[in-house]
């Protein structure tokens, strides 16, 4: 297995182009087993989630025509499987935002239940009961989701929490829905504003994305999609607390300010300088920063996609910082870790009380989910001596090209095999 070897105590500097949105290009993907024709996705990161994706599509009866560039052209015109066997779902959750499409297009639909997973439990109930909503007949099977319904008919249907994949399965539904389709306390992250916006340019009538209502009126029909992916803003973050983390000086281009906006705001706050440039972000970590508390919550909240990165830096602040995790319910599985390399963070439930040190120092680490192996990348970038970072393949699910672009900021970080 790939291990990631990190020698700290350099300062970053210079400029890294941020790549598209892996949680954006997902549901746009998903969303192409609504049309039945040729769609075109650029702007695409090559990363291990969206070949995951790719695969499925594949066994649904999609065809990958090209992907090249990070320009994607899908055929779905012969999409004729049902199933999102345990195999692919078990790698990656997102797999599970093809129900809402496949009960919509072929009426039926097998997906594998996810299960637990690093983060948290996870479950889909409220996907599920949005499509029973819908008139779709759902039995849990031997771990599978089976879905069957002649038409999908609109409703109104109110989510309890605000979830994204949620939000976005059950709005691709109602996108083929007979009639008119209310979601309440619908998510407002940008990948689900983005989706709509995509799905609207292929003929869906959407309306209210970006608010806690959406109210879909169905279509017979979408014409295939054809888009360019945005920039990824948790990538776009994650180099942000970089530059921060190693004192560094770093402009950040290709990114959408606006959507790392709580971000920036609490690192303005701990004292780091960040200037926005309008499509570009430029940090500079020179002075000492302090320590400040975050909550996450759903967009536009502190993004929980973003708290293992910023308990990171806050390690390594001056005076204390508490970090609320409401998102989800068991993601400090990086804290332990950071703690191996000499920090002082105390987790109590959903809570973390991260004591600021002067120094961590290098150590063997383990990556546990995606966001978690970033925030060891990050301290090991910080720390002296040498880190080693084994399960990496974390990474490689949504972060493009990740150590390349750290080497080019003057990062000494290399793979071995
Ligand atoms: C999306 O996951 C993202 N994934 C996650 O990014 C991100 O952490 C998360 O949203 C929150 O922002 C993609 O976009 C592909 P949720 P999702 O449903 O949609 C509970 C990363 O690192 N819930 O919004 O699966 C759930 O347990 C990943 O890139 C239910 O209880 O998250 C959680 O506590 C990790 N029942 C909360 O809602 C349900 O039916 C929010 O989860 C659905 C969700």
């Amino acid at each position: 297995m790939d291990k990631i070897v990190i020698e700290g105590g350099g300062r970053l500097e210079g400029a890294v182009v941020i790549s598209g949105a892996k949680n954006a290009v997902l549901p746009i993907m998903a969303a192409t087993l609504l049309t039945a024709g040729q769609n075109e996705i650029d702007g695409v990161p090559r990363v291990r989630d969206v070949i995951t994706m790719l695969r499925l599509l594949n066994d649904l009866g999609a065809r990958t025509e090209s992907f090249e560039r990070g320009h994607i052209v899908l055929d779905t015109s012969g999409v004729n499987n049902y199933e999102a066997p345990y195999e692919l779902v078990s790698t990656m959750r997102a797999s599970c935002l093809v129900l809402g499409p496949l009960l919509a297009r072929l009426g039926r639909a097998k997906v594998s239940l996810p299960g637990g997973c690093a983060i948290g439990a996870r479950p889909l109930d409220l996907h599920i009961r949005g499509l029973e909503a819908m008139g779709a007949e759902i039995r849990l099977e031997q771990g599978y989701i089976y879905g069957s319904v002649k038409q999908l008919k609109g409703t109104r249907y109110y989510f309890d929490t605000v979830t994204v994949t949620g939000t976005a399965n059950l709005m691709m539904a109602a996108a083929l829905a007979e009639g008119e389709t209310v979601l309440e306390n619908a998510a407002k992250e940008p990948e689900v504003v983005f989706l709509a916006d995509v799905l609207n340019q292929a003929g869906a009538k959407i309306e209210g994305q970006g608010t806690d209502t959406l109210v879909i009126q169905g279509v017979p029909s979408l014409k295939p999609i054809d888009c360019r992916i945005f920039p990824d803003r948790i990538e776009t973050g994650t180099y942000m607390i970089a530059a921060a983390i190693t004192r560094g000086d770093v402009e950040i281009q290709n990114c959408v300010p606006l959507h790392v906006e709580p971000l920036t705001l609490k690192l303005r706050q701990a004292g780091i300088i960040v200037d926005n440039n309008g499509t570009s972000l430029h940090v500079n970590g020179d002075s000492p920063f302090e320590g400040v508390n975050i909550t996450t919550q759903p967009y536009p909240g502190f993004a929980t996609d973003l708290q293992a990165q910023f308990m990171a830096l806050m390690t390594l602040a001056k005076g204390q910082s508490i970090i609320f995790e409401t998102v989800f319910e068991n993601r400090f599985m990086h804290a332990a870790e950071l703690n191996r390399m000499g920090a002082d963070i105390t987790v109590q439930g959903h809570t973390a009380v991260v004591s600021g040190v002067g120094q961590l120092s290098g150590a063997q680490l383990m990556a546990t989910d995606l966001r978690a192996s970033a925030s060891l990348v990050l301290a090991a970038l910080a720390a002296t001596g040498e880190s080693t970072i084994s399960r990496v393949y974390h990474i490689d699910r949504g972060y493009l090209d990740m150590e390349e672009k750290l080497s080019r900021l003057g990062a000494k970080i290399f793979r071995t095999k």
